[in-house]
């Protein structure tokens, strides 16, 4: 990089910035001095006096590193009054603001119901149950997930079956899953993860020639399509999550959407502590849970449905930026999505890295200079309670453990500007360039 001498201040300053990268150790970087002759006078007496001591540029990291946060909610001032006229009346639990937005999500992915719940975890919980999921029953899912896509299956003591995943989509690998099942086996969680449709015919078919009904985790894909059609609809119930990270938010909250009648009067009364419709508030049926959706969350996704073209749109948009850049450093690749995909939703952005990369090292000096970035995600079968109770060990899943080992989630929300972007890349790559 040179420093030339129509470079302003600031211009320098970036370049300076620049220069750490490579060289970061510490706050400490000499520079060839040589370079600064050819600088303007004034430019570098004044940056001089700002960061050159003892012959050594000295940067003030805090002042010149770019804060950018892996996840960040878009919230506008409609959300914001939406969330405070309910504040202001009677309804903060149990009124018409769930009732709309359980209509926005069955509407919007095309079903007959949809029952608005505290989070995607209880979603999964409620529809495990409702298959009567119990102990030794095992249901087929992957071990590349989000913990609760199979903790749901041990909250009713049944036994999470994992079956490796596709390298190139990092779902389920689809033509391993019939190996897999037994006579015990009673159901199928199958994760759209990332937001990334699996190949659900192929699914649907193993689904119907076993008669083995699936629970569609679809908690990071809302919005996704698979050949024109909504995920979220191709098994008994789907389930969707709404965590302030995930495309659309309500602070907490999850949703089941289904077709079938007899699981949706069975998530409203599990959800509301067991009642029936005809029960009174004292009166419980069954037992249940308090799983409900406040209004104030409900209030707040129904104005993210309102804007979920906007968002989706935007989040495409900034996946196609970093493919861009990220698809010209060497040591990196973006995810592939497969052809069946006709809509992909961008729950967040990974990046493989090159086997000889040292994945930790990277995410520390990541987060080090301000990009927060995360391991998306360490093996399920590999977390230290699956290793005690089912004897799980390193090797179980070769496909799962490599990739897992080679991924991380960069900073991705819908409001991450073109400098944070390119922010971010500029650092991955000349943080590479140290390892090779
Ligand atoms: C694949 C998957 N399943 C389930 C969940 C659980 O959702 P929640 O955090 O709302 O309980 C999540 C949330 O991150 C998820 O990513």
């Amino acid at each position: 990089m040179l420093i030339s001498k129509n470079d302003s201040v600031k211009d320098l300053e970036n370049k300076v910035i620049a220069f750490l990268y490579p060289t970061y150790e510490g706050e400490l970087i000499n520079i060839n001095e040589q370079n600064f002759t050819i600088v303007n006078d004034t430019v570098l007496k004044e940056i001089s006096s700002k960061y050159y001591k003892k012959n050594k540029w000295i940067l003030n990291m805090e002042e010149k590193i770019m804060k950018v946060p892996l996840s960040s909610p878009d919230i506008t001032q409609k959300e914001i009054d939406s969330v405070v006229n309910v504040l202001k009346t009677r309804h903060l639990s149990i009124g018409p603001k769930i009732i709309e937005f359980e209509k926005a999500l069955s509407d919007y992915i095309g079903v007959s119901h949809a029952v608005g719940v505290n989070s995607g975890t209880s979603a999964l919980h409620i529809m495990i149950k409702y298959l009567g999921i119990t102990k030794g029953d095992e249901v087929i899912t992957s071990p590349f997930s989000f913990i609760a896509s199979s903790n749901a299956i041990l909250f009713e003591s049944g036994t999470p079956v994992f079956v490796d995943i596709n390298p190139d989509t990092l779902n389920i690998d689809e033509d391993k899953i019939e190996e897999k099942i037994t006579e015990k086996t009673k159901a199928l969680i199958i994760v759209d993860i990332f937001g990334h449709p699996l190949d659900w015919d192929k699914i649907l078919k193993i689904s119907e020639k076993y008669n083995l009904p699936i629970i569609e985790d679809s908690c990071e894909a809302l919005g996704a399509e698979y050949k024109g059609q909504k995920v979220g609809r191709f098994g008994v119930g789907g389930a969707f999550a709404f965590y302030p990270n995930k495309q659309i938010t309500t602070g907490e909250g999850g949703i089941i959407v289904t077709d079938d009648d007899d699981l949706c009067d069975y998530a409203r009364s599990l959800r509301n502590q067991g009642r029936s419709p005809s029960d009174s508030w004292l009166d419980h049926t069954r037992l249940g849970y308090n799983y409900r959706l406040n209004e104030m969350s409900a209030a707040l996704g129904i104005v993210q449905m309102e804007r979920i073209e906007e968002i989706l749109n935007k989040r495409s948009a900034i996946a196609e930026k970093y493919n861009n850049r990220i698809k010209g450093i060497d040591g990196v690749e973006p995810l592939k999505v497969a052809d069946y995909v006709t809509r992909m939703s961008w729950f967040v952005y990974i990046i493989k890295l090159a086997k000889d990369l040292d994945r930790d090292d990277i995410l520390k000096k990541l987060n080090d200079l301000g990009v927060q970035s995360k391991p998306y995600f360490p093996p399920i079968h590999l977390q230290p309670f699956y290793r005690e109770r089912f004897g799980y060990k390193e090797g179980d899943f070769p496909i799962t453990e490599a990739i897992s080992k080679r991924t991380i989630a960069i900073p991705f929300f819908n409001n991450i500007s073109d400098d944070q972007i390119k922010y971010v890349c500029n650092l991955i790559q000349t943080t590479i360039k140290k390892y090779r």
